[in-house]
């Protein structure tokens, strides 16, 4: 980071805000997993969860707190004593802990949602503040709503709140309505007329409903604003929120223009993402912006030939640099023990015995002798294989007959707490048999809402990555499944959301 340049804060909100996102769900294991990968990055600040919304959000968030050594750990806390008691609970044991507090301030929030008077809101924001300040001097407040408040209000709340203690300001646009230039003048307007204001750093914290919020950040960040709230992959709250990668490269690349630069490590984006969307399920879309497969590929024959002469004639940024190239190595059936150990540890899983390496191990040879090459994507796959907490379904077999004209036919072996059963059915096509066929037993009663597959890696050899979202009394989960048989897959997929489904402590969110 150049000296000249003020230091932008980079939040990470893919546990907390990222984990809103319907049916993406993760344990406290694969929250460790992913916050391991974000301090590798140098993320400023992990927000680890909403201690108060489950039994696991605050396992998770403690777990992350006790982990995680070189990034701040905050926890969500609206507004209300026992939400910061619990916040406060959970980050015990954090080098660094955050207690960040909300509530909303626009009018719309305050007189249908809250139904409080705006005294009353301003009056429960300081006390939590100060509340909040008891346990730790790095406190945050939001102002749910911001980018549709009145700025008379927004400006002595704000006022108010620092007075009180907060050291970080966000005014979210917590419903994607923002225009980048509009939300810019909010914040050069909040600055210049908040008496106080220089003793805060201002953050921002963006939806993409509209499909702005990476445009709507860094048009704050043109107005003052030093901290920017954002997740891997865009992951969030329906559109989603504001995409790490994109930020942090915009402003790398454009250093020419913008008075900030980040002390991210841009050589972990791409294995992250990777991380993220195989934990979730989320696939990420292969022209999305930096961490897409064909972010950094030309097709046309001009834009070939302009690169081979010299490559900044079409590139802007170098693959390698956040992380392509260096994950395409190659492990194999050949490969022992300490170089695939070696390799997870770069990709940031450890292991916290010899038994549990083990296991991976196995599964590591089991797919390298039914694929000639594993690349990083295939090893977090098999990570993410291994981490449902209890496995009451599992496939024993599957032998699925497809022949034009006809209906496919699927047979199958299934474990069911250790006992065997055995099931067919027809289907309109094989995945669809499979399905039913493990219907016939389990009888779950549970909506199929999303069936996707994925080429995790390239070639026809690649495994495929397959999402199955499984909906039941309101619960949505996402079961994943890989395998170099696509059907496998499918239906190791419908088992794990099947086991997800059945599992009390599992993935389920409690907010
Ligand atoms: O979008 C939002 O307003 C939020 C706040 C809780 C920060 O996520
Ligand atoms: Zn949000």
């Amino acid at each position: 980071m150049s000296t000249n340049k003020d230091k932008l804060v980079i939040f990470d909100t893919t546990l907390r805000d990222g984990e809103q996102s319907p049916g993406a769900s993760m344990t406290k294991e694969e929250k460790i997993h992913i916050a391991r990968m974000l301090e590798r990055m140098r993320v400023d600040v992990i927000e680890a969860g909403f201690a108060i919304a489950s039994q696991g959000d605050f396992e998770a968030v403690q777990a992350v707190a006790e982990t995680v050594k070189d990034s701040r750990v905050c926890s969500l806390a609206r507004a209300v004593g026992p939400d910061i008691i619990r916040a406060a609970e959970a980050l015990k044991k954090a080098n660094a802990p955050r207690i960040h507090t909300f509530i909303a301030t626009s009018p719309i929030h305050m007189k249908y949602k809250l139904q409080m008077e705006p005294e009353k809101v301003l009056q429960q924001a300081v006390e939590a503040v100060k509340h909040a300040r008891q346990y730790t001097d790095d406190v945050e407040f939001s102002l749910e709503d911001g980018s549709r408040s009145e700025p008379e209000f927004m400006y002595r709340i704000i006022e108010a709140v620092i007075k009180a203690g907060a050291g970080t300001i966000n005014i979210p646009d917590t419903v994607g309505y923002g225009e980048p230039e509009e939300y810019g003048a909010m914040f050069r307007r909040v600055i210049e007329n908040v008496p106080n204001s220089d003793k805060a750093i201002f953050s921002t914290h963006c939806h993409n409903d509209l499909g702005l919020a990476v445009a709507n950040s860094l048009s704050a960040v043109m107005n003052g604003v030093r901290q920017v709230e954002c997740t891997i992959n865009g992951l969030g709250e329906r559109a989603g929120n504001a995409s790490l990668e994109e930020i942090v490269m915009a402003v790398r690349t454009r250093q020419d223009l913008y008075p900030v630069d980040t002390r991210i490590d841009t050589s972990h984006i791409v294995p992250t993402s990777r991380l993220v969307s195989s934990i979730t399920g989320f696939p990420v879309q292969p022209n999305k912006a930096i961490v897409g497969a064909n972010a950094f590929a030309h097709e046309s024959g001009i834009h070939q030939d302009g690169v081979l002469k010299h490559r900044e004639t079409y590139e802007i940024m170098r693959a390698e640099d956040v992380g392509w190239g260096n994950n395409r190595l190659v492990l194999g059936k050949h490969s022992g023990r300490a170089a695939v150990k070696a390799r997870y540890e770069e990709l940031g899983h450890t292991f916290d015995d010899a038994g549990e390496f083990q296991v991976i191990f196995q599964r590591f040879k089991d797919l390298a002798d039914k694929k000639h090459e594993i690349f990083d994507e295939d090893l977090h796959s098999i990570i993410a294989g291994t981490e449902e907490p209890v496995e009451h379904y599992r496939l024993a077999s599957l032998d699925v007959h497809s022949r034009s004209g006809q209906n496919p036919r699927a047979q199958l072996q299934l474990m069911i707490d250790g006992e065997e059963f055995a099931a067919e059915a027809e289907g309109s096509g094989p995945v669809d048999a499979a399905f039913k066929a493990i219907e016939s037993v389990v009888k779950s009663q549970a909506d199929l809402k999303l069936y996707s597959v994925n080429a995790v890696t390239q070639g026809t050899d690649s495994q495929g990555s397959v999402t199955v979202r499984l909906e039941r009394n309101g619960r949505l989960v996402n079961g994943v499944g890989a395998d170099t048989d696509i059907l496998v897959a499918s239906a190791q997929a419908y088992l794990d959301a099947l086991n997800l489904l059945s599992n009390g402590e599992s993935k389920a969110k409690g907010v």
